[in-house]
């Protein structure tokens, strides 16, 4: 069988350490060629990986007819541009967190797929956790009942990113800096609402600017959720951290029957007056590596690449598609709003 040719659009550090690492591990894919508008990082990139072509511009990507899906990498307000012209030219779509940075181009992408049918994936990395994933079966198997309350924090020291000459100096660029709640705090919002399975009806938000100089808008978020469902929630989101971030963490679900907290499943033993631990799903999932390996960001991106491609094949359903990224941007969206009016905002899920 032919293999699938990818091409990547974005040529940085999560192109490389990530996409273009996890498809090299799977014989069903081909990474044919990169584009990014730095010339000679495209260059070093391409030789060091072993990537065969290097494109000019992104119509000469998207025109190649070796090429049956992209990743796009670049930074996260090109997203939607960039994912909408490679479903317009016919290329399936890995486009990484967040999704897009506006509900309008979240819209647009709704409709492109709609319309070609093709597949898109929202790079939601959280999601291929083995220890998280078996949290949110655990809920989903009933053994925490119903949950009441639900969090999840991104808290992060962004130093070595930021600034001109940072790691990723496009994130603080002046004319279009990296939302920290977008960039991060989209990998909470998905993870709440892929465990929930549903959708925020309304938010309430706050924002300030205290901790980190070099990013020129807000860097921290406070966000209380209302779900569809009557689930409440809470999601930080920071740039600024100067210690450790002992709040909720990735997943925590307060259910009737339990809690999951800190990779670890708790119970509530009222004859003791004791909480007691069930199950620990870090000490569980201890031996599991990623597939991808001696990377900095050492994460699942080889089980993402081997996901989409099930996708491509029909063998599989994005685990995050291009509706459920349109909401988790529509909730975004909201919060900021919600910032700047002080108000309640509810998140308006038709697409
Ligand atoms: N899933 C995760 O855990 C994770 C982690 C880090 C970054 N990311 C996301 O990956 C994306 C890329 O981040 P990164 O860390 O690789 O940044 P990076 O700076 O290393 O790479 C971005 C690349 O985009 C290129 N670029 C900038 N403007 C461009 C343009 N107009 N056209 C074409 N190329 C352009 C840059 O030259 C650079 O090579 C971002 O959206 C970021 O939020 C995801």
């Amino acid at each position: 069988m032919p293999r699938i040719g990818i091409g990547v659009i974005g040529g940085g550090g999560i192109a490389a350490e990530g996409h273009i690492s996890g498809y090299k591990l799977d014989p069903r894919c081909e990474v044919v060629a990169l584009w990014d508008n730095d010339p000679a990082r495209v260059q070093e990139q391409a030789q060091r990986l072993g990537v065969p072509h290097i494109c000019e511009t992104l119509d000469e990507l998207l025109g190649r007819e070796d090429i049956q899906a992209v990743s796009v990498c670049t930074p996260d307000h090109l997203h939607g541009e960039h994912a909408h012209a490679a479903l317009r030219a016919g290329k399936h779509v890995l486009v990484e967190k967040p999704m897009t940075t506006t509900r309008e181009d979240a819209a647009r992408l709704v409709e492109d797929v709609r319309e070609t049918g093709l597949v898109l994936l929202v790079g939601q990395i959280v999601h291929f956790q083995p220890a998280i994933r078996a949290m949110v079966e655990t809920y989903r198997s009933g053994e925490i009942g119903d949950v009441w309350l639900i969090e999840s924090d991104y808290i992060s020291d962004m130093r070595r990113y930021y600034g001109p000459h940072g790691e990723t100096p496009w994130r603080t660029d002046a004319q279009a800096p990296q939302d920290i709640l977008m960039g991060g705090g989209s990998h909470s919002m998905a993870l709440l609402m892929w465990a929930l399975e549903t959708e925020v009806k309304q938010v309430f938000a706050y924002a300030n600017h205290k901790a980190e100089p070099m990013l020129p808008i807000n860097d921290c978020y406070l966000v209380s959720l209302l779900f569809e469902n009557g689930t409440i929630g809470k999601l930080i989101a920071a740039s600024g951290n100067r210690g450790a971030a002992p709040t909720g963490g990735r997943l925590v679900m307060y259910g009737t029957k339990g809690t999951l907290w800190g990779s670890r499943l708790y119970r509530n033993n009222p004859e003791l007056h004791k909480t007691e631990i069930v199950r620990d799903f870090q000490e569980e999932f201890s031996q599991s590596k990623p597939r991808v390996q001696g990377t900095r960001q050492v994460q699942y991106w080889g089980e993402q690449c081997e996901h989409f491609l099930d996708c491509i094949e029909g063998k599989a359903q994005p685990s995050t598609s291009v509706l459920e990224g349109a909401r988790i941007m529509a909730a975004l969206c909201a919060a900021i709003e919600s910032t700047r009016t002080g108000k309640p905002v509810d998140v308006d899920n038709h697409f």
